[in-house]
Protein backbone atom coordinates (compact mmCIF):
# COMPACT_ATOMS: atom_id res chain seq x y z
CA UNK A 1 0.00 0.00 0.00
CA UNK A 2 1.25 3.63 -0.64
CA UNK A 3 2.04 5.83 2.08
CA UNK A 4 -0.43 8.04 3.75
CA UNK A 5 -0.19 11.34 2.10
CA UNK A 6 0.15 14.16 5.16
CA UNK A 7 -0.96 17.25 5.03
CA UNK A 8 -1.28 20.04 7.62
CA UNK A 9 -2.82 23.00 8.95
CA UNK A 10 -1.06 25.31 10.78
CA UNK A 11 2.27 25.88 11.04
CA UNK A 12 3.05 27.21 14.48
CA UNK A 13 5.14 25.55 17.45
CA UNK A 14 3.39 22.95 17.48
CA UNK A 15 2.69 22.38 13.99
CA UNK A 16 6.67 21.93 13.53
CA UNK A 17 6.31 18.55 15.59
CA UNK A 18 4.18 17.76 13.48
CA UNK A 19 5.92 18.50 10.01
CA UNK A 20 8.85 16.38 11.32
CA UNK A 21 6.95 13.45 12.13
CA UNK A 22 4.84 13.60 9.00
CA UNK A 23 8.31 13.47 7.17
CA UNK A 24 9.87 11.28 9.34
CA UNK A 25 7.80 8.30 9.82
CA UNK A 26 8.55 5.53 7.08
CA UNK A 27 4.49 4.65 6.80
CA UNK A 28 3.63 8.66 6.09
CA UNK A 29 4.47 11.26 3.28
CA UNK A 30 4.67 15.25 4.13
CA UNK A 31 3.12 16.50 1.03
CA UNK A 32 1.92 19.80 1.83
CA UNK A 33 1.73 22.61 4.80
CA UNK A 34 -0.92 25.30 5.08
CA UNK A 35 -0.63 28.82 7.24
CA UNK A 36 -2.65 31.65 7.30
CA UNK A 37 1.14 33.11 7.71
CA UNK A 38 2.73 32.77 4.69
CA UNK A 39 6.47 33.33 5.86
CA UNK A 40 5.18 30.22 8.44
CA UNK A 41 3.88 28.01 5.79
CA UNK A 42 6.67 28.76 3.78
CA UNK A 43 9.21 28.35 6.68
CA UNK A 44 8.15 24.45 7.24
CA UNK A 45 7.07 23.86 3.06
CA UNK A 46 11.60 24.93 2.68
CA UNK A 47 12.93 22.58 5.29
CA UNK A 48 10.82 20.10 3.96
CA UNK A 49 10.25 20.38 0.42
CA UNK A 50 7.00 20.55 0.17
CA UNK A 51 4.46 22.47 -1.38
CA UNK A 52 2.83 25.45 0.93
CA UNK A 53 -0.50 27.19 1.28
CA UNK A 54 -2.70 30.04 2.92
CA UNK A 55 -5.56 28.86 1.92
CA UNK A 56 -6.43 25.17 2.82
CA UNK A 57 -9.12 24.91 0.19
CA UNK A 58 -6.45 25.52 -2.48
CA UNK A 59 -4.36 23.19 -0.64
CA UNK A 60 -6.70 20.77 -0.95
CA UNK A 61 -7.75 21.38 -4.75
CA UNK A 62 -4.18 21.43 -6.11
CA UNK A 63 -2.33 18.69 -3.62
CA UNK A 64 -3.66 15.18 -3.21
CA UNK A 65 -3.56 13.78 0.58
CA UNK A 66 -4.99 11.07 2.66
CA UNK A 67 -5.19 12.98 5.99
CA UNK A 68 -4.74 15.98 7.76
CA UNK A 69 -3.38 17.34 10.95
CA UNK A 70 -4.88 20.14 12.00
CA UNK A 71 -2.57 22.06 14.31
CA UNK A 72 -4.44 25.91 14.03
CA UNK A 73 -4.90 27.85 17.72
CA UNK A 74 -7.61 25.90 20.04
CA UNK A 75 -10.65 28.34 18.82
CA UNK A 76 -9.70 27.67 15.37
CA UNK A 77 -10.46 23.76 14.94
CA UNK A 78 -14.08 23.86 13.43
CA UNK A 79 -13.76 25.28 9.95
CA UNK A 80 -10.46 22.93 9.05
CA UNK A 81 -12.09 20.13 9.99
CA UNK A 82 -15.46 20.88 8.12
CA UNK A 83 -13.20 21.47 5.11
CA UNK A 84 -10.90 18.27 5.59
CA UNK A 85 -14.54 16.49 6.48
CA UNK A 86 -16.02 17.76 3.06
CA UNK A 87 -13.21 16.23 0.99
CA UNK A 88 -13.06 12.95 2.84
CA UNK A 89 -9.50 13.26 4.16
CA UNK A 90 -8.84 11.00 7.45
CA UNK A 91 -8.27 14.01 10.34
CA UNK A 92 -5.79 14.22 13.32
CA UNK A 93 -6.63 17.66 14.86
CA UNK A 94 -4.87 19.17 18.07
CA UNK A 95 -7.04 19.03 21.50
CA UNK A 96 -10.04 20.72 22.38
CA UNK A 97 -12.12 19.10 19.25
CA UNK A 98 -14.10 22.31 19.55
CA UNK A 99 -14.44 25.41 22.30
CA UNK A 100 -17.67 26.17 21.79
CA UNK A 101 -21.42 24.85 21.60
CA UNK A 102 -21.37 25.80 17.48
CA UNK A 103 -18.32 24.71 16.89
CA UNK A 104 -18.95 21.04 17.94
CA UNK A 105 -22.63 21.39 16.23
CA UNK A 106 -20.88 22.22 12.88
CA UNK A 107 -18.06 19.40 13.21
CA UNK A 108 -20.85 16.55 14.02
CA UNK A 109 -22.80 17.55 11.13
CA UNK A 110 -19.68 17.65 8.54
CA UNK A 111 -19.27 14.52 10.26
CA UNK A 112 -22.30 12.63 9.66
CA UNK A 113 -22.10 9.77 7.25
CA UNK A 114 -19.09 10.26 6.70
CA UNK A 115 -16.32 7.40 6.12
CA UNK A 116 -12.95 8.86 7.71
CA UNK A 117 -11.02 8.62 10.89
CA UNK A 118 -10.84 11.27 12.85
CA UNK A 119 -9.17 11.74 16.43
CA UNK A 120 -8.23 14.37 18.77
CA UNK A 121 -4.31 14.60 19.77
CA UNK A 122 -5.21 13.92 23.36
CA UNK A 123 -1.77 12.75 23.74
CA UNK A 124 -1.98 11.60 27.36
CA UNK A 125 -3.22 8.35 25.83
CA UNK A 126 0.42 7.28 25.42
CA UNK A 127 1.89 9.01 28.44
CA UNK A 128 4.15 5.66 29.92
CA UNK A 129 2.92 6.31 33.97
CA UNK A 130 -0.74 7.25 32.72
CA UNK A 131 -1.08 4.27 30.72
CA UNK A 132 -0.12 2.04 33.56
CA UNK A 133 -2.18 3.18 35.90
CA UNK A 134 -5.19 2.62 33.29
CA UNK A 135 -4.01 -0.99 32.55
CA UNK A 136 -3.72 -1.62 36.29
CA UNK A 137 -7.04 0.28 36.92
CA UNK A 138 -8.81 -2.28 34.10
CA UNK A 139 -7.11 -5.66 35.49
CA UNK A 140 -9.04 -4.10 38.95
CA UNK A 141 -5.68 -3.94 40.81
CA UNK A 142 -6.81 -1.11 43.02
CA UNK A 143 -10.69 -2.38 43.10
CA UNK A 144 -13.97 0.62 41.85
CA UNK A 145 -12.29 4.06 41.91
CA UNK A 146 -13.72 6.23 44.93
CA UNK A 147 -11.83 9.38 44.31
CA UNK A 148 -9.29 11.09 41.76
CA UNK A 149 -7.01 14.27 42.12
CA UNK A 150 -5.41 15.49 39.04
CA UNK A 151 -3.65 18.85 38.54
CA UNK A 152 -2.47 20.14 35.54
CA UNK A 153 -0.65 23.84 35.46
CA UNK A 154 1.14 25.84 33.29
CA UNK A 155 4.35 28.29 33.99
CA UNK A 156 3.01 31.85 33.22
CA UNK A 157 5.24 31.67 30.27
CA UNK A 158 2.71 30.12 28.31
CA UNK A 159 -0.18 32.44 28.90
CA UNK A 160 1.81 35.10 28.43
CA UNK A 161 4.72 34.50 25.88
CA UNK A 162 4.34 31.21 24.34
CA UNK A 163 0.91 31.71 23.37
CA UNK A 164 -0.43 34.70 20.95
CA UNK A 165 -4.00 33.50 21.08
CA UNK A 166 -3.86 33.12 24.78
CA UNK A 167 -7.40 35.02 25.73
CA UNK A 168 -9.15 33.32 23.04
CA UNK A 169 -8.74 30.05 24.95
CA UNK A 170 -7.95 29.50 28.67
CA UNK A 171 -5.90 26.79 30.39
CA UNK A 172 -9.10 24.67 31.00
CA UNK A 173 -8.94 24.24 27.06
CA UNK A 174 -5.59 24.05 26.59
CA UNK A 175 -4.77 21.60 29.43
CA UNK A 176 -7.83 21.10 31.41
CA UNK A 177 -8.84 19.54 27.90
CA UNK A 178 -6.34 16.75 28.98
CA UNK A 179 -7.40 16.60 32.03
CA UNK A 180 -10.67 15.63 31.42
CA UNK A 181 -9.56 13.14 29.11
CA UNK A 182 -7.13 11.18 31.77
CA UNK A 183 -9.92 11.39 34.15
CA UNK A 184 -12.54 10.10 31.90
CA UNK A 185 -10.27 7.32 30.83
CA UNK A 186 -8.95 6.21 33.81
CA UNK A 187 -12.45 6.37 35.70
CA UNK A 188 -14.13 4.67 32.63
CA UNK A 189 -16.94 6.93 32.85
CA UNK A 190 -18.31 10.21 32.59
CA UNK A 191 -19.43 12.78 34.52
CA UNK A 192 -23.08 13.53 35.05
CA UNK A 193 -22.51 17.14 37.14
CA UNK A 194 -19.32 19.28 37.78
CA UNK A 195 -19.00 22.37 40.05
CA UNK A 196 -16.03 24.85 39.24
CA UNK A 197 -14.78 28.20 40.66
CA UNK A 198 -12.40 30.35 38.56
CA UNK A 199 -9.92 33.14 40.08
CA UNK A 200 -9.51 35.86 37.84
CA UNK A 201 -7.10 39.55 38.50
CA UNK A 202 -3.60 38.28 37.89
CA UNK A 203 -3.61 37.49 33.62
CA UNK A 204 -6.08 40.80 33.60
CA UNK A 205 -3.81 42.80 35.03
CA UNK A 206 -0.56 42.03 32.37
CA UNK A 207 -3.25 42.11 29.98
CA UNK A 208 -4.51 39.24 29.30
CA UNK A 209 -8.47 39.00 29.87
CA UNK A 210 -8.84 35.30 30.45
CA UNK A 211 -9.16 33.72 34.22
CA UNK A 212 -6.05 32.69 36.40
CA UNK A 213 -7.05 29.32 37.18
CA UNK A 214 -10.02 27.02 37.86
CA UNK A 215 -10.59 24.32 40.82
CA UNK A 216 -13.15 22.15 39.71
CA UNK A 217 -15.37 18.83 41.38
CA UNK A 218 -16.60 16.16 38.65
CA UNK A 219 -19.25 13.84 39.67
CA UNK A 220 -18.90 10.61 37.63
CA UNK A 221 -22.28 8.12 36.63
CA UNK A 222 -19.94 5.45 38.64
CA UNK A 223 -19.79 7.05 41.67
CA UNK A 224 -16.44 8.19 41.44
CA UNK A 225 -15.36 11.78 42.67
CA UNK A 226 -12.40 13.82 41.11
CA UNK A 227 -11.02 17.02 41.45
CA UNK A 228 -9.09 19.30 39.08
CA UNK A 229 -6.99 21.79 39.31
CA UNK A 230 -5.45 23.80 36.25
CA UNK A 231 -3.51 26.72 36.69
CA UNK A 232 -1.88 29.62 34.34
CA UNK A 233 0.15 31.69 36.41
CA UNK A 234 2.79 29.49 37.96
CA UNK A 235 5.58 30.99 38.80
CA UNK A 236 8.51 30.85 35.58
CA UNK A 237 10.88 29.30 37.78
CA UNK A 238 8.95 26.25 38.60
CA UNK A 239 11.54 23.92 37.22
CA UNK A 240 9.35 22.81 34.14
CA UNK A 241 7.06 24.36 32.13
CA UNK A 242 3.89 21.99 33.56
CA UNK A 243 2.95 21.07 36.88
CA UNK A 244 1.35 17.94 36.48
CA UNK A 245 0.18 15.78 39.50
CA UNK A 246 -2.69 12.71 39.39
CA UNK A 247 -3.74 10.39 42.02
CA UNK A 248 -6.16 7.42 41.52
CA UNK A 249 -8.17 5.97 45.23
CA UNK A 250 -9.63 2.49 44.98
CA UNK A 251 -10.91 0.65 47.51
CA UNK A 252 -8.25 -1.49 47.14
CA UNK A 253 -5.58 0.70 46.28
CA UNK A 254 -4.02 3.43 45.20
CA UNK A 255 -1.99 5.50 42.29
CA UNK A 256 0.23 8.46 43.18
CA UNK A 257 2.01 9.96 39.65
CA UNK A 258 4.24 12.91 40.09
CA UNK A 259 5.12 13.80 36.04
CA UNK A 260 6.70 17.08 36.52
CA UNK A 261 8.60 17.44 39.80
CA UNK A 262 10.08 14.15 39.94
CA UNK A 263 13.43 13.78 41.05
CA UNK A 264 13.82 10.98 37.61
CA UNK A 265 16.46 13.83 36.23
CA UNK A 266 17.46 16.79 38.17
CA UNK A 267 19.61 19.51 36.19
CA UNK A 268 21.65 22.57 38.15
CA UNK A 269 23.55 25.11 36.17
CA UNK A 270 25.01 27.95 37.79
CA UNK A 271 22.09 30.37 36.80
CA UNK A 272 19.28 27.58 36.17
CA UNK A 273 17.84 23.98 38.17
CA UNK A 274 15.09 22.72 36.19
CA UNK A 275 13.75 18.78 35.19
CA UNK A 276 14.73 19.10 31.64
CA UNK A 277 11.92 16.96 29.74
CA UNK A 278 13.22 13.53 28.74
CA UNK A 279 9.49 11.70 28.64
CA UNK A 280 7.41 14.09 26.73
CA UNK A 281 9.52 15.07 23.56
CA UNK A 282 13.11 14.49 23.86
CA UNK A 283 15.49 13.61 20.92
CA UNK A 284 17.24 10.42 21.19
CA UNK A 285 20.21 10.36 18.88
CA UNK A 286 18.44 13.31 17.12
CA UNK A 287 15.27 11.42 16.67
CA UNK A 288 12.13 13.08 18.27
CA UNK A 289 10.63 10.56 20.31
CA UNK A 290 8.26 10.63 23.22
CA UNK A 291 4.29 10.32 24.32
CA UNK A 292 3.82 13.58 22.27
CA UNK A 293 5.30 12.28 19.34
CA UNK A 294 4.15 8.90 19.92
CA UNK A 295 0.41 9.96 19.54
CA UNK A 296 1.23 10.92 15.93
CA UNK A 297 2.56 8.30 14.77
CA UNK A 298 0.01 6.27 16.21
CA UNK A 299 -2.46 8.03 13.84
CA UNK A 300 -0.29 7.45 10.59
CA UNK A 301 0.01 3.71 11.68
CA UNK A 302 -3.84 2.99 12.57
CA UNK A 303 -4.83 4.89 9.12
CA UNK A 304 -2.40 3.08 6.96
CA UNK A 305 -3.06 -0.45 8.88
CA UNK A 306 -7.49 0.73 8.67
CA UNK A 307 -6.73 0.02 12.75
CA UNK A 308 -9.45 1.67 14.63
CA UNK A 309 -7.78 5.07 16.14
CA UNK A 310 -7.36 4.65 20.27
CA UNK A 311 -9.72 7.65 20.72
CA UNK A 312 -12.75 7.81 19.62
CA UNK A 313 -14.51 10.91 18.40
CA UNK A 314 -16.94 10.51 20.93
CA UNK A 315 -14.51 10.40 24.01
CA UNK A 316 -13.53 14.10 22.40
CA UNK A 317 -16.83 15.39 21.87
CA UNK A 318 -17.73 14.67 25.23
CA UNK A 319 -14.49 16.34 26.64
CA UNK A 320 -15.85 19.68 24.71
CA UNK A 321 -19.32 19.13 26.66
CA UNK A 322 -17.51 18.84 30.40
CA UNK A 323 -15.90 21.62 30.03
CA UNK A 324 -18.67 23.83 28.65
CA UNK A 325 -19.98 22.54 31.01
CA UNK A 326 -17.36 23.55 34.07
CA UNK A 327 -17.53 27.02 32.71
CA UNK A 328 -21.47 27.49 32.49
CA UNK A 329 -20.97 26.13 36.07
CA UNK A 330 -18.66 29.42 36.64
CA UNK A 331 -21.14 31.79 35.55
CA UNK A 332 -23.93 30.30 37.44
CA UNK A 333 -21.76 29.82 40.92
CA UNK A 334 -24.00 26.49 41.02
CA UNK A 335 -23.24 23.03 39.86
CA UNK A 336 -24.24 21.68 36.64
CA UNK A 337 -25.57 18.91 35.39
CA UNK A 338 -23.75 17.65 31.91
CA UNK A 339 -26.09 16.94 28.85
CA UNK A 340 -24.74 14.50 26.10
N1 LIG B 1 2.41 24.62 21.83
C1 LIG B 1 2.31 23.43 22.42
O1 LIG B 1 3.17 23.02 23.26
C2 LIG B 1 1.18 22.51 22.08
C3 LIG B 1 1.30 21.21 22.49
C4 LIG B 1 0.29 20.33 22.16
C5 LIG B 1 -0.81 20.79 21.48
N2 LIG B 1 -0.93 22.08 21.11
C6 LIG B 1 -2.14 22.50 20.38
O2 LIG B 1 -1.80 22.76 19.03
C7 LIG B 1 -2.63 23.81 18.51
C8 LIG B 1 -1.74 24.91 17.97
O3 LIG B 1 -0.95 25.43 19.03
P1 LIG B 1 0.43 26.18 18.75
O4 LIG B 1 1.06 26.34 20.06
O5 LIG B 1 1.16 25.51 17.65
O6 LIG B 1 -0.11 27.61 18.24
P2 LIG B 1 0.64 28.63 17.25
O7 LIG B 1 -0.02 29.94 17.42
O8 LIG B 1 2.12 28.53 17.46
O9 LIG B 1 0.32 28.03 15.80
C9 LIG B 1 -0.97 28.07 15.23
C10 LIG B 1 -0.80 28.38 13.76
O10 LIG B 1 -2.06 28.28 13.11
C11 LIG B 1 -2.11 29.30 12.11
N3 LIG B 1 -3.51 29.52 11.75
C12 LIG B 1 -4.48 30.10 12.47
N4 LIG B 1 -5.65 30.07 11.80
C13 LIG B 1 -5.40 29.46 10.62
C14 LIG B 1 -6.20 29.12 9.50
N5 LIG B 1 -7.50 29.41 9.48
N6 LIG B 1 -5.63 28.51 8.44
C15 LIG B 1 -4.31 28.20 8.48
N7 LIG B 1 -3.51 28.48 9.52
C16 LIG B 1 -4.04 29.10 10.58
C17 LIG B 1 -1.42 30.48 12.76
O11 LIG B 1 -0.97 31.42 11.79
C18 LIG B 1 -0.29 29.81 13.49
O12 LIG B 1 0.89 29.73 12.72
C19 LIG B 1 -3.53 24.26 19.66
O13 LIG B 1 -4.78 23.63 19.56
C20 LIG B 1 -2.78 23.78 20.90
O14 LIG B 1 -3.62 23.52 22.00
C21 LIG B 1 0.05 22.96 21.38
Amino acid sequence: MDKIKMALIGAGTWGSAHAEIYSQHHLSEFVAVCDSSEEKAKKIAQKYGVAYFTDYEEMFEKVACDAVGIVTPDFAHAKPIIAAANRNKHILCEKPLATTQEDLDLILNALKGKDIKVMVDFHNRWNPPVCKIKSDVDEGKIGKIVSAYIRLNDIIYVPMEMLSWAEKSSILWFLGSHSVDVLNWIIGALPEKVYSVCHKGILESKGINVPDLYQTILEYSNGAVATMENSWILPNTNPYVNDYKLNITGEKGMFNMDFSHNTLLERFLEDEASHPDVIVKPRIHGKPTGLAYESIRDFIERVYNNDELIISIEESVSVTRIILAIMESVKKKQPVKIEY
